[in-house]
């Protein structure tokens, strides 16, 4: 009894020692959390890390210049999976038990979408840095949901810019591949379908998969006796990988194409040559707040940016900012700063229209001698 005692005593008075040495707050006191839910793994996790490594380099840049309204923000990361189920459960935590106000995240359009129903419902900004598809900001009756933006474009511009680039590239017929259970494949293939026939081009076939799939090859083989000048697979590297691949074995002589989901220190350059992505910045664009970018990344990671990290960045910076406009930890405040800011992000000047997307250029990349080069950028 009497040890049981002592250990409690010395606890109590420990305890009372740390909260007296605690360093001293900065008034307003705490912390402000901002929680990053980022793919690290399942799937696609070089989305995740890149994403994620570009939000805590802007979080501590700001923390080094003395955070936001006088305090240090607090990120906290959880791994979404850039799938529903598990995003959602990371979201309802970061809400409800580390009370955060603010979401970076997710990535992948299918988890974005659940998250943003949560957040609109709870009154937590979101922003994801590179969710496109149109209904991650809109309900189901088409008036925006208050509570969420993002960094990107959306896809039925990226949709469009490969259509008009495949057009001007002499291309007049394509085969198209989608998940039919991925709302961003599904969306950006319906994208370039429109864009494309509306040209003057037309679809010589299409086929569905799923994500669970591996083998491609009876599609591929209609692919390969289409001869179709284009294959648009608008899907995340993972499945870009084994597609490109067996695509190669079978005879396919169609230029691949696809969007943004390419984008990945993972994508299987070999497989997927000669083909063309479009992309959301591109670390060989000369502007000065570009290059400042990719310097400080490059030696803080040790490699260079992909558009995720960009984007996470830019998406961190964008909520930063608001909160600052804002001038208090209110994220019915802050949704209203972000509506109307213009901020100098590093992918672009970023305003967002009434549907929370911001305005902003693509740029198109090149598979070619076993690098991704940048091919030219296409405006709104
Ligand atoms: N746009 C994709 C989506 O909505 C995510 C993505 C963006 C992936 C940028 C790679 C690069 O699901």
């Amino acid at each position: 009894m009497k040890r049981v005692f002592s250990v409690f005593s010395f606890l109590v008075i420990a305890s009372m020692m740390l909260a007296a040495c605690a360093p001293a707050a900065p008034a307003g006191a705490g912390t402000i959390k901002v929680a990053i839910l980022a793919p690290l793994s399942g799937p696609v996790p070089t989305f995740g890390v890149s994403t994620r490594d570009g939000a805590l380099m802007a979080i501590e840049e700001w923390n080094a210049k003395g955070g936001v309204l006088g305090q240090q923000i607090e990120a906290i990361v959880a791994d979404s999976q850039c799938t529903a189920d598990p995003a959602v459960n990371a979201a309802n935590k970061v809400i409800d038990q580390d009370k955060v106000h603010y979401i970076i995240g997710e990535v992948c359009s299918s988890a974005s979408i659940p998250v943003s129903e949560i957040a609109e419902q709870k009154g937590v900004v979101q922003i994801s840095p590179t969710s496109t598809n149109p209904t991650v900001t809109l309900n189901p009756d088409g008036s925006t949901k208050k509570y969420i933006f993002r960094a990107c474009f959306i896809d039925p511009f990226q949709g469009l810019v490969m259509a008009k680039f495949a057009l001007g590239q002499g291309k007049k017929t394509a085969f198209i591949m989608f998940d039919k259970g991925n709302d961003y494949v599904l969306g950006l293939a319906e994208a370039f379908e429109a864009a494309f026939t509306a040209g003057g081009g037309s679809i010589v076939g299409k086929e569905a998969y799923t994500g669970q799939d591996t083998d491609f090859s009876s599609i591929l083989t209609k692919v390969a006796d289409s001869k179709a000048d284009v294959l648009f697979i608008p899907d995340y590297y993972n499945i870009i990988n084994l597609v490109a691949t067996q695509a190669k074995e079978r005879g396919v002589t169609s230029t691949l194409m696809g969007g943004d989901g390419w984008d990945s220190s993972d994508l299987d350059l070999a497989a997927a040559e000669g083909g063309f992505f479009s992309n959301h910045y591109s670390a060989e664009d000369t502007r000065t707040i570009v290059q400042d970018f990719v310097s400080r990344y490059e030696a803080k990671y040790g490699s260079k940016p992909d558009a995720l990290a960009t984007l996470g960045y830019d998406a961190a910076n964008l909520l930063l900012a608001a909160i600052e406009k804002a001038g208090k930890d209110d994220p019915a405040l802050v949704k209203d700063a972000l509506a109307s800011l213009s901020y100098d992000a590093v992918s672009g000047t970023i305003t967002f229209d009434a549907q929370h997307n911001p305005i902003k250029s693509a740029a198109i990349m090149q598979v070619k001698d076993g690098k991704v080069t940048f091919a030219e950028s296409i405006a709104p």
